[in-house]
C-alpha cells in the first residue's frame, strides 16, 4: 500500500545489503514513519516480541526472514526456529512459517542454505500479499451487495489492526474495504481503538487515512450502541488463529463485538489467509493458547507530546492489571470466513470444501 504516495510493503530484504531485513517499525506510528534494519535472529525475535512488527501474517513473514538471517550468520536453524516460535504464542502463522522454512531446507538438503531460506522467506511474503489481495477480491462482493440495498455509505466496523500493517500488504479485514473504496463504492469504517495497545487508533486509522478511506475512531465500548441504532451494516475482523471448525482467536474484545452483532442481526465476517488456519485443532476455546502480556501495557498509555512519543501512567501504579491479548469467538457467532479461495461458513464442512487437501488430516 502507499505511504505519502510511495508503495511500501511491511517487510523486505534491503536491496543495498542483502544480509539486512528492513521493516516498518510500528511502535512509532502514527507519529513517525520509520524503517528498522534487522541483522540477526535475536534482533528479529525482539522485533516480534516487542511488537515492532505485529499482526498474524507479518509475524509469519518476519519469522521466515528470521530463519534466513540465521542461515546468513551460519547459526543453527533449529535453535533459531525455537527462539522465534517462543516470541508470541497465539498467531499460528509464526510456527507455520518457521515450519515451512525447516521443511524447505530438509527437502533440498544439497542446495545452498542461504539461497533456500531467502527464496522461501520471499515466497512466504509474496504469498501472504497475494492471498490478502484475493481476500479483497472475494470480500468486496459483500460490501457491493450491501451498497445496492442501502442509501448512503456502507458502515463497516473493524477491531484492532488486520490491515496491511498486520500482513505484508493489503491486510485481511481491510482488503475488501480497500477494494470497495477503489471501486468507488461509498463506505465508512468504524475503527475500534483496541486497548491496551491501541492498534485501531494508532495503525488502522492511520492506514485508512493514508488511503483516503472515510473512517471514525471509536472507544472499544461503542460498537454495541452503534449496532443497536442501525449504524453498522457489517463487521469484518481478522484472526490470529482459526480452528478447523471455525472458532476464531482474535484481539481481545472481538468476542464481545460478535455477541453484539448476533443480538442485532449484523453480519459478522472474519477475513483470513489459509496460513491463519490451525488444521490441528478443532475446539478453539480449549486449544488456542492465549498470550498474556505485560501489565504495563494496561497501566501506561503511549502518546505524542512536545514532539516526542511518551508513555504516561493512567492508573494507580500500585494496582495490579491483567493483560489477556486475545479471545476466542465461537464459530456459531460468525456469519462467514473470507479466505483467499472464497467465502465459506464457519464450520468444518464448509471450510474443508474450500481446502479439500486438509480432509486427510483427520486429527
Ligand atoms: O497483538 P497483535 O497486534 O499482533 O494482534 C494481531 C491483531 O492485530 C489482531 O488480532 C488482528 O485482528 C488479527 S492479525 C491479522
Amino acid at each position: 500500500m502507499k505511504v505519502d504516495g510511495q508503495h511500501y510493503r511491511t517487510i523486505w530484504i534491503d536491496p543495498e545489503d542483502p544480509q539486512t531485513v528492513c521493516l516498518i517499525d510500528q511502535r512509532q506510528l502514527p507519529f513517525h514513519f520509520s524503517i528498522e534494519k534487522v541483522h540477526s535472529v535475536p534482533q528479529m525475535a525482539t522485533a516480534i516480541r516487542d511488537m515492532h512488527v505485529r499482526g498474524a501474517g507479518l509475524i509469519g513473514a518476519a519469522a521466515g526472514y528470521g530463519i534466513y538471517l540465521a542461515a546468513v550468520s551460519g547459526s543453527d536453524l533449529n535453535q533459531a526456529a525455537h527462539v522465534l516460535i517462543e516470541t508470541r504464542p497465539t498467531a499460528v502463522n509464526l510456527s507455520w512459517a518457521v515450519g515451512r522454512q525447516l521443511d524447505a531446507v530438509k527437502l533440498r538438503e544439497s542446495a545452498d542454505l542461504i539461497q533456500i531460506t531467502r527464496e522461501t522467506a520471499d515466497i512466504i511474503a509474496n504469498e501472504d500479499a497475494a492471498h490478502c489481495c484475493q481476500i479483497g477480491k472475494h470480500g468486496v462482493a459483500l460490501i457491493k451487495a450491501l451498497a445496492q440495498v442501502k442509501k448512503g455509505p456502507v458502515n463497516i466496523l473493524t477491531h484492532c489492526n488486520a490491515g496491511w500493517l498486520a500482513f505484508v500488504d493489503y491486510g485481511s479485514a481491510t482488503a475488501p474495504i480497500y477494494a470497495a473504496h477503489d471501486l468507488g463504492i461509498p463506505l465508512h469504517v468504524w475503527v475500534d481503538e483496541t486497548r491496551p495497545r491501541n492498534q485501531g487508533a494508532y495503525l488502522t486509522a492511520w492506514e485508512l487515512r493514508e488511503h483516503g478511506v472515510p473512517h471514525t475512531l471509536i472507544c472499544d465500548n461503542t460498537g454495541g450502541h452503534l449496532m443497536q441504532h442501525g449504524m453498522v451494516d457489517l463487521v469484518i475482523t481478522g484472526t490470529d488463529r482459526t480452528s478447523r471448525s471455525g472458532d476464531v482467536a482474535n484481539k481481545i474484545g472481538t468476542y464481545l463485538k460478535a455477541l453484539a452483532a448476533k443480538d442485532n442481526n449484523v453480519p459478522f465476517y472474519v477475513a483470513l489467509p489459509s496460513s491463519s488456519f490451525d488444521w490441528n485443532i478443532r475446539n478453539g476455546l480449549k486449544e488456542i493458547p492465549i498470550e498474556m502480556r505485560n501489565e504495563r501495557e494496561v497501566k501506561y498509555i503511549r502518546g505524542f507530546s512536545d514532539g516526542e512519543i511518551k508513555e504516561v501512567l493512567i492508573a494507580d501504579g500500585r494496582s495490579s492489571a491483567a493483560n489477556y491479548a486475545f479471545d476466542v469467538t465461537p464459530a456459531r457467532l460468525i456469519t462467514g470466513l473470507i479466505t483467499e479461495r472464497g467465502i465459506c461458513q464457519a464450520n468444518e464442512e464448509s471450510i474443508l470444501q474450500l481446502y479439500p487437501e486438509q480432509r486427510q488430516n483427520k486429527l
